[in-house]
């Protein structure tokens, strides 16, 4: 029998390095943001012409994930509109919306409160969109974050989605100004492949966010560990050790605090009193296995599939995955682990490959072989084992989808 109350933590363990775990969550908001002052003020300086009577009808926001896009646009909107009667603004998130219909219902929710029921369809949002809008000020900001996460859908173009949106329509009884504020990791023009008509609705505003450097990503974090650890458990060198490693590896802040925070959390289970750059290293390993399980875990199948043949030849020796693994290797993997009903064809395997490449998730290159002639090798950029680990959930998640043991 399990003994609950020995199970579980009445307080803090003594000898934690930690004083306020919660300060290395990338969702807590921050105080203030800090090192991207060109940035607000590029920001602030497109807003600013509602003095004017002008606000661009479209503003797009991308770069990688982890450089302060949402967190940066959302403050300076929120106070821009704190100081402006005549402005409102609105955020919402799409990241879940696999529909235009459920990103459509989103925004109806946000901005009216209720929900739009199936049965009414896109129209139907529209129509309620138009509507909450009419009581709103003259200028609306409306935030649509994570944009590029609806581009999949069978039943309605993003196109046609994105020109309601923006022409308004019509519809409005009043004249309300909207500007849509499209943030995405990638170039929204590019990645929803969005056709002229709405390209030409679109301003060309646009904000980059690049990857954070070595002093913007000190700069953010420090107050951050100041909270985050008791005094003296996280040292100045580690510090600067992993904000260096972070800055050359990654550019995102998001992946930094995490790196931190297993950091910390390996000195506790080693009973250390301040973590060290050592913790650091295997902390990276973690980090990087994290995200990385994350990629894979949201490939679409087939995608998941091959790579799974390229992560599954073991050295009969010493029992480690082969790796790199030749193209002639990887397709008896694959027709061995993809039930015959769910294979595809060599083509499309071969388009795979280039998209897994593209995603920085494996590298392919020809050897030449003498008689054999040119190979291709394939290998896996991170740690082949951890195609295997994720294996169990990808299946559980993906219905329908049936591999061979
Ligand atoms: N310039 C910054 N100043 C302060 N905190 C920041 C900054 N950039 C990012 N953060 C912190 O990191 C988190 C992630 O940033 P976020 O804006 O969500 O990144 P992105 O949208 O580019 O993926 C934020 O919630 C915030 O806590
Ligand atoms: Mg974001």
């Amino acid at each position: 029998m399990t003994d609950y109350d020995d199970l579980f933590a009445e307080t803090a363990p003594d000898e934690s390095v930690f004083a306020d775990k919660q300060a290395l969550d990338p969702l807590q908001p921050p105080d203030t943001i800090r090192g991207r002052d060109e940035h607000q003020r590029q920001i602030a300086g497109m807003l600013n012409g509602v003095t004017e009577g002008y606000l661009p009808p479209t503003v797009t926001i991308h770069g990688p994930p982890g450089t302060g896009k949402t967190v940066t646009t959302r403050r300076v909107c929120q106070e821009f509109a704190a100081r402006h009667d005549s402005v409102a603004v609105e955020y919402v998130n799409l990241k879940e919306c696999r529909s235009i219909f459920s990103a459509a219902r989103e925004i109806h929710l946000e901005l009216t409160g209720e929900t739009v029921e199936a049965y009414e369809g896109v129209d139907g949002a529209f129509t309620g969109i138009w509507e909450a809008l009419a009581d709103y000020p003259e200028w609306t900001v409306l935030i649509l974050d994570e944009i590029d996460q609806i581009k999949q859908d069978a039943n309605y173009d993003p196109s046609d989605f994105l020109y309601r949106l923006l022409r308004g329509e019509g519809k409005l009884k009043r004249d309300i100004q909207l500007s849509a504020w499209l943030i995405s990791n990638e170039l929204v023009e590019v990645d929803l492949r969005l056709d002229s008509r709405v390209e030409s609705a679109m301003s060309d505003e646009a904000v980059f966010f690049g990857p954070y450097g070595h002093t913007e990503l000190l700069t953010i974090l420090s107050p951050r560990l100041e909270r985050a650890f008791v005094e003296g458990a996280c040292p100045e060198d580690v510090v600067k050790n992993g904000v260096s490693r972070a800055a050359h590896h990654w550019g995102d802040i998001r992946k930094t605090l995490t790196l931190f925070r297993h950091a910390g959390e390996l000195a506790n289970e080693r009973g250390l009193d301040a973590v060290t750059v050592e913790c650091l290293t295997e902390s990276m390993e973690l980090t990087e296995k994290d995200t990385t399980s994350e990629k894979l875990l949201s490939l679409p199948a087939q995608h998941f599939l091959v790579l799974l043949a390229a992560a599954s030849l073991r050295d009969q020796r010493t029992g480690e995955l082969a790796q790199p693994v030749t193209s002639g290797q990887l397709h008896d993997a694959y027709t061995q682990i993809a039930s015959t009903d769910t294979q595809v064809g060599e083509r499309a395997r071969r388009e795979i490959l280039t998209d897994l490449e593209t995603m920085g998730l494996i590298n392919t290159w020809i050897d030449s072989r003498g008689s054999e002639g040119r190979v291709k090798q394939i290998e896996t950029t991170f740690d082949p084992e951890w195609v295997s680990d994720v294996r169990e959930q990808f299946i559980e998640e993906t219905p329908g989808l049936s591999t061979e043991p």
